[in-house]
C-alpha cells in the first residue's frame, strides 16, 4: 500500500488518535486534556456559515464567456474587447425563498448570478430568470421577501401574505404573471433564460455613455414542470435541479447561453414614453432590438461546492471600466446589500477567498480584520495614502464619464409612475389556450386559503390587465373550491 499522509492537528503535530477518545481508564471519563478531541468539535460546531438571506438553495458551475460580435463602439470594457476573447467565468442559479435545504423544483424566480474573472476586476451580473422584478423600490424590498419566507407564528409560509402584498403593490403583477407562467417553474436552470433585470450602462474610449440591458437566452431550450409533475419530482428527489447541472457538466454536455444587449443612447432616455430605469418594467424589443454579443458555456463543476459555491459572493457593485450603473433605484439600493451581506456571511475579507479573488493582483490600502491571512501589499513603509514610497495609485482613466443628474431631494411616489397593467397584459396575451388553463389554475392553487377581501383586490388587479385573466382565475379557484380540479396549491400556508 502507498504511504499515507499522516492526519496532523491545525497546529502540524501528529494526530495520536482518531478513533479513540482519550479516558481515564478503559470505561472512565473523557479527559479535557485530549485536545484533538476539543479541536475536532470546534471545528465541526464551525462548519456553517450563515446561509444567502434570500437565494440560499443554489447550484453553480465554471465556464467561460466568448466575445462573438464587436461592441466596442459601446463599451471600452476589455472583457468586450475583440470578437473571440474568451473570459473565465462563474454561475450560480438559485430559487430566491427557500432556505438551503429546499427542494429545487419549486415554483419560484430563480436567480441568476454570474461572476467574470475579466482583466481589468471582476464583473459581476447578479440577474433573474426574469426580465422584470416585483418591486421598484429598495424600500420594499425587505417587506417583500417578509412575505416569501415564513411567517413568524406559525412558520410556515403564508399564501395570504404573498397575496396582500402583491395586491397591494400593483408594480408587482408583472412579475406575478411571470412566476405562475411555465416559465415560473423550470426543469433545470439550463432551461432557462437569464437577464440582468435593471438597465446598466456601457461607456466607450470616447467617453459616451449608453443605457443597456442584458440577455441570456438558453440554447437549450425552455423546458418546465407543471405543480403535479414538480410535486412527483421532489418526492424523487429534491437535488433536481443540482442533479441536472452537474451530471450534463460532468457528461461533456456543456450548457450554453446566447447573450445579447438592447441599447438606448443617453439622452433617448429623457424622451421615451416609460421611465426605462423602472425595474418592473422591459424595453419591447420592437423598439430595442436584442443585438448579439457572446456566448457562455459552463463547462466545469466546483470541487468543492461549500469553497466555491457557498462562499461565492456575487454584487451589482462589481463593475469594471466600461460598465456603469443607472439611476435605476433598487438596483441603487442593490449596490449596499450585497457586500454588506458578503462581510456578515462570509467575512471581512471575503473578496480574498480563491473564488471570489479577481485573476490580476490587488493593491490597495484596506488593511487588518478577520480572515486577513494573507499579507496584505503594499506591506512596507506604504500602508497609507498619500505616502512617499510607491505605494499604488488611484487611475482616473478609469473614471466613467460624468453623468447630469438634476432634481430636488425628496420621497418621490414611485407607486403611480406608469402603467403597470400594459406589460403583463401584452405577456398575457402571448400566452395560448394551453398556457392560460395551467396560468389560471397556478394562480388559483396558490390563492388557496387567503381571505376573500385580499382575493377580491388582486381580481382587480388581474382585471385591470385583461377581464380574460380575471374570469379565468375565477373559474379556476372556484373549481378548486367545489373540488373539481386537483391543482396541488404552490404555496403552503394559511
Ligand atoms: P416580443 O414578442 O418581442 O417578446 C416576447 C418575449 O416574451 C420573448 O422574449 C419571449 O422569450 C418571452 N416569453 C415568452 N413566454 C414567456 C413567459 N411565459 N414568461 C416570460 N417571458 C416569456 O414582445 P415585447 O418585447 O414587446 O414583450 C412583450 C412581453 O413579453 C413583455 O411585456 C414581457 O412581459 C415579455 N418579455 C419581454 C422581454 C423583453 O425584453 N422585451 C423579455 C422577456 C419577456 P423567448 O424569446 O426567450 O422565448
Ligand atoms: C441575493 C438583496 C433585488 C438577484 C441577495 C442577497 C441579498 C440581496 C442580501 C444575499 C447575498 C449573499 O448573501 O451573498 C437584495 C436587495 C434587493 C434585491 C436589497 C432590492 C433592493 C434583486 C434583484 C435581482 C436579485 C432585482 C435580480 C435581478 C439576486 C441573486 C442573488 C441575490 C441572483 C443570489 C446571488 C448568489 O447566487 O450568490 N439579494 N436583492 N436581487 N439576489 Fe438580490
Amino acid at each position: 500500500m502507498a504511504d499515507r499522509t499522516i492526519i496532523r492537528t491545525t497546529a502540524g503535530a501528529p494526530w495520536v488518535s482518531n478513533q479513540d477518545s482519550k479516558t481515564a481508564g478503559p470505561r472512565g471519563p473523557l479527559l479535557l486534556e485530549n485536545y484533538q478531541l476539543l479541536e475536532k468539535l470546534a471545528h465541526q460546531n464551525r462548519e456553517r456559515i450563515p446561509e444567502r438571506t434570500v437565494h440560499a438553495k443554489g447550484s453553480g458551475a465554471f465556464g467561460t464567456f466568448t466575445v462573438t460580435h464587436d461592441i466596442t463602439r459601446f463599451s471600452r470594457a476589455s472583457i468586450f474587447s475583440e470578437v473571440g476573447k474568451t473570459t473565465d467565468m462563474l454561475a450560480r442559479f438559485s430559487t430566491v425563498a427557500g432556505e438551503r435545504g429546499a427542494a429545487d423544483a419549486e415554483r419560484d424566480v430563480r436567480g441568476f448570478a454570474l461572476k467574470f474573472y475579466t482583466d481589468e476586476g471582476n464583473w459581476d451580473l447578479v440577474g433573474n430568470n426574469t426580465p422584470v422584478f416585483f418591486v421598484r423600490d429598495p424600500m420594499k424590498f425587505p417587506d417583500f421577501i417578509h412575505t416569501q419566507k415564513r411567517h413568524p407564528r406559525t412558520n410556515r409560509r403564508s399564501a395570504t401574505a404573498m397575496w396582500d402584498f402583491w395586491s397591494l403593490s400593483p408594480e408587482s403583477l408583472h412579475q406575478v404573471a411571470i412566476l405562475f407562467s411555465d416559465r415560473g417553474l423550470p426543469q433545470g436552470y439550463r432551461f432557462m433564460n437569464g437577464y440582468g433585470s435593471h438597465t446598466f450602462s456601457l461607456w466607450n474610449a470616447q467617453g459616451e455613455r449608453f443605457w443597456v440591458k442584458f440577455h441570456f437566452k438558453t440554447q437549450q431550450g425552455h423546458r418546465f414542470w407543471t405543480n403535479d409533475e414538480a410535486n412527483a419530482v421532489i418526492g424523487q428527489d429534491r437535488e433536481s435541479a443540482q442533479a441536472d447541472l452537474y451530471e450534463a457538466i460532468e457528461g461533456g454536455d456543456f450548457p450554453r447561453w446566447t447573450v445579447f444587449i438592447q441599447v438606448m443612447e443617453e439622452a433617448e432616455a429623457e424622451r421615451v414614453s416609460f421611465n426605462p430605469f423602472d425595474v418592473t418594467k422591459v424595453w419591447p424589443h420592437a423598439e430595442y432590438p436584442l443585438q448579439e454579443v457572446g456566448v457562455m458555456e459552463l463547462n466545469r463543476n466546483a470541487v468543492n461546492y461549500f469553497a466555491e459555491i457557498e462562499q461565492a459572493s456575487f454584487s451589482p457593485s462589481n463593475i469594471v471600466p466600461g460598465i456603469g450603473f443607472s439611476p435605476d433605484r433598487l438596483l441603487q439600493g442593490r449596490l449596499f446589500a450585497y457586500a454588506d451581506a458578503h462581510r456578515y456571511r462570509v467575512g471581512t475579507h471575503y473578496e480574498s477567498l480563491p473564488v471570489n479573488r479577481p485573476q490580476i493582483a490587488v493593491k490597495n490600502y484596506h488593511m487588518d480584520g478577520p480572515m486577513r491571512f494573507d499579507a496584505p501589499e503594499p506591506g512596507d513603509g506604504e500602508y497609507y495614502e498619500p505616502n512617499s514610497f510607491g505605494g499604488p495609485v488611484e487611475e482616473s482613466a478609469a473614471m466613467e464619464p460624468p453623468l447630469r443628474i438634476n432634481g430636488d431631494a425628496g420621497y418621490y411616489e414611485h407607486r403611480t409612475d406608469g402603467d403597470d397593467f400594459a406589460q403583463p397584459r401584452a405577456l398575457f396575451r402571448l400566452f395560448d389556450a394551453a398556457q392560460r388553463e395551467r396560468f389560471f389554475n397556478n394562480i388559483a392553487g396558490a390563492m388557496t386559503g387567503v381571505p376573500a377581501e385580499i382575493m377580491e383586490r388582486q381580481f382587480a388587479l388581474f382585471r385591470q390587465a385583461d377581464p380574460e385573466w380575471e374570469a379565468g382565475v375565477r373559474q379556476a379557484v372556484t373549481r378548486i373550491m367545489t373540488g373539481l380540479s386537483s391543482s396541488a396549491p404552490t404555496t403552503q400556508g394559511d
